[in-house]
């Protein structure tokens, strides 16, 4: 499709959820979140050629929150392989992102690697195998993004660090179980600092355009994932990545996503591009109301799905 049309239908689709700016909340368990503005609205498509297109305040950066547990399972895939299977499963939850429930009953394996417990855990496996995971993690994401100016949001990771109780949680649990390896607050401080990473939505469409591209990424030309983790991956993308909404995201976009409760969405058309929106006003599942709109609309408006 050619750029000018993508443009067009972004355009519109700015235009189109304007409405809804207003009628979700801002996630406010996290205190430094709960200080942004709900009115707000960017969408950025990066195509598997090379191109950007994007609507709103792209320049807009915000903290990526649970977008960063695709790079760290990504990151731990890399390392690990099918083993990690060992450790998190790879079922949808059908419960809120921050449960403790299944924990228990399931014996310290989460549900999947997208919910938090799942995400910590394979931080946990992460971290075991970095020997500065925060500085790995930023620096993947500078490389992949194109921008080596790419930061924390110290006051975010502070702030989630400090009302980090159920989190902490779930950690301690999974120990108890024995599926954890590293000191609880030491893993809680890098997972913290990978949510609190800033970035665009040109920037984040761009870091995960290896998701469209069979796993590997277009401006370097390096592979990420195997052409079959890469498949993987977008597969649990789809039946997990918005926790307890995901087959409403599923049954209304048709494509793999991944949200953040700062309001950041993206999603994956194989063979095409990423798309990243954000809008920080949440539904009660903790995902973005115009983002989760933006992406129907924009699988109405140009026909597509993965199906
Ligand atoms: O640990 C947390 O609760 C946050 N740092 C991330 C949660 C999140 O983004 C859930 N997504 N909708």
């Amino acid at each position: 499709m050619p750029t000018a049309d993508y443009q067009t239908v972004l355009d519109e689709i700015a235009h189109e959820v304007r409405p809804l700016l207003t009628q979700g909340k801002v996630a406010d368990y996290i205190p430094a979140l709960a200080e942004v503005s709900a009115e707000q609205f960017s969408i950025a498509i990066y195509t598997t050629e090379g191109e950007t297109i994007c609507a709103g305040d792209c320049s807009k950066r915000f903290t990526i929150q649970s977008v960063s547990k695709v790079m760290t399972l990504t990151m731990a895939l890399q390392r690990y392989g099918d083993e990690l299977w060992q450790r998190v499963g790879k079922e949808p939850s059908g419960t809120a992102f921050n449960s403790l429930t299944q924990l228990e009953f399931e014996k310290g394996v989460p549900r999947n690697p997208f919910i938090n417990a799942g995400a910590i855990v394979t931080c946990d496996a992460l971290y075991s195998r970095l020997s500065a995971p925060r500085h790995s993690m930023l620096e993947t994401f500078r490389l992949l993004a194109g921008n080596s100016g790419i930061i924390i949001d110290k006051k975010v990771a502070n702030s989630e660090y400090e009302f980090r109780h159920r989190n902490a949680a779930m950690a301690h649990l999974m120990k108890s179980f024995g599926n954890f390896e590293n000191d609880v607050d030491d893993v809680l401080w890098s997972y913290f600092n990978f949510c609190a990473i800033e970035l665009n939505c040109i920037e984040l469409a761009k870091a995960y355009n290896f998701l469209a591209n069979k796993g590997v990424d277009y401006s370097s030309g390096k592979r990420v994932l195997s052409s079959r983790q890469n498949k993987q991956l977008n597969s649990l993308l789809f039946t997990s990545g918005l926790y307890d909404a995901a087959g409403d995201f599923g049954y209304r976009v048709g494509m793999p996503g991944k949200s953040g409760v700062s309001g950041t969405i993206l999603a994956v058309l194989p063979g095409k591009f990423t798309v990243a929106v954000y809008s920080p006003g949440l539904n009660v599942f903790g995902n973005s109301v115009a983002g989760i709109a933006a992406l129907e609309l924009l699988s109405k408006k140009l026909d597509i799905s993965i199906f």
